[in-house]
């Protein structure tokens, strides 16, 4: 009998059904505990970013920790863990996150807030460009870059991709950052937070973009130095952006994101992770584990994603 720690309480309530069911399925004779007193004997720790556990040190014959989450910065520096780390990848929560790709991208493109907030009632017959017209660079061109990309592209869009290798055609390196930039109309950041993209967006490089850019970030908000973002969208130079990830969440009622005219925030909703797909995901690396064979969706620590 494998034994499970959920280490994410405030989640159990949504998985209580769907991961019993996903093991069932993928043929795993597990017990779920939602805490552990006796750590040694845990198998798999199923883990959270809201979690309470932080040591993992007890935890002598775990075989992996099994995150919820598509993104591990918050645990991938954690000394105590010695365990692999696996994280969320997901069809749905890439479906999620195309659609609010798409949704915002061609929110900008088609210029849809003159016609919805209209109080003039102004008639202005300018219309957009075509989507094939209208260039967009995408930062971090993984799981859920590659699958904006994707969508973009079928939508005519001609997408740029800025990886950390080259791959797939996907400009990388300094050179290749400067060249996603200078021809970005509408910029996404797809990137993990790690030590390296900390501040990627920043006063050198948001002047690399094209006059009246419009930024989307539903990466992590540490990707941008607010302070250099907020200057460039007060001159103008940056059009727009739309805001889905924040140093500090919830963000701040005082902050200025709230109240500028050219930032939309939305609140960490573009990808959520859903548990029956999740529980899906979870419990086919128990199996994999448990059966021997390489686990899925393995971060790599030395690179922080
Ligand atoms: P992946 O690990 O699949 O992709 C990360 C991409 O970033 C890869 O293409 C990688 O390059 C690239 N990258 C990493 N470091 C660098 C660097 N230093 N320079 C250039 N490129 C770099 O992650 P996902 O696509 O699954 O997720 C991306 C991020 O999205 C997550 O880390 C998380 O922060 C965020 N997220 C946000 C959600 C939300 O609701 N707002 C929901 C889920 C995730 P390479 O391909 O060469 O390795
Ligand atoms: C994630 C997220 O990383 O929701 O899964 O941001």
């Amino acid at each position: 009998m494998t034994t499970i720690y959920f280490a994410a309480p405030a989640l159990w309530p949504e998985f209580h059904e769907d991961l019993p069911t996903a093991l069932a399925e993928a043929g795993v004779n597990a017990r779920i505990v939602l805490d552990a007193p006796d750590p040694a004997a845990v198998d798999y720790i199923v883990y959270a970013p809201s979690a309470p556990l932080q040591d993992f040190t007890p935890f002598t014959g775990a075989k992996a920790v099994l995150s919820l989450w598509a993104g591990v910065e918050r645990i991938v520096g954690n000394a105590t863990l010695t365990q692999p780390l696996c994280r969320m990848v997901d069809p749905s929560l890439t479906d999620g996150m195309v659609e609010w790709v798409v949704g915002h991208t061609l929110r900008h493109h088609l210029g849809m807030d003159r016609h919805i907030v209209n109080p003039g009632h102004v008639w202005d017959p300018t219309c957009p460009p075509l989507a094939r017209e209208r260039p967009v660079t995408i930062l971090g061109m993984g799981a859920l870059g590659a699958a904006s990309a994707a969508a973009l592209r079928a939508l005519n869009f001609p997408v740029t991709g800025w990886s950390r290798t080259a791959k797939d055609g996907c400009l990388h390196g300094d050179a290749g950052l400067q060249t996603a930039l200078s021809t970005a109309a509408i910029l996404i950041l797809l990137l993990p937070k790690t030590p390296e993209t900390e501040n990627l967006l920043n006063t050198r490089t948001l002047a690399m973009l094209p006059d009246g850019a419009v930024i989307l970030n539903p990466g992590r908000g540490a990707l941008i130095d607010d302070t250099a973002l907020l200057a460039a969208l007060n001159s103008g130079q940056i059009g727009h952006a739309t805001l889905d990830v924040f140093r500090t969440e919830p963000l701040p009622q005082d902050h200025p994101y709230w109240t500028h005219p050219h930032v939309t925030v939305t609140p960490h909703i573009a990808a959520d992770t859903r548990p029956t797909s999740a529980a899906r995901v979870i419990a086919e690396n128990i199996r994999r584990g448990e059966a021997g064979e390489p686990f899925l969706h393995l971060v790599d620590r030395s690179r922080g994603y």
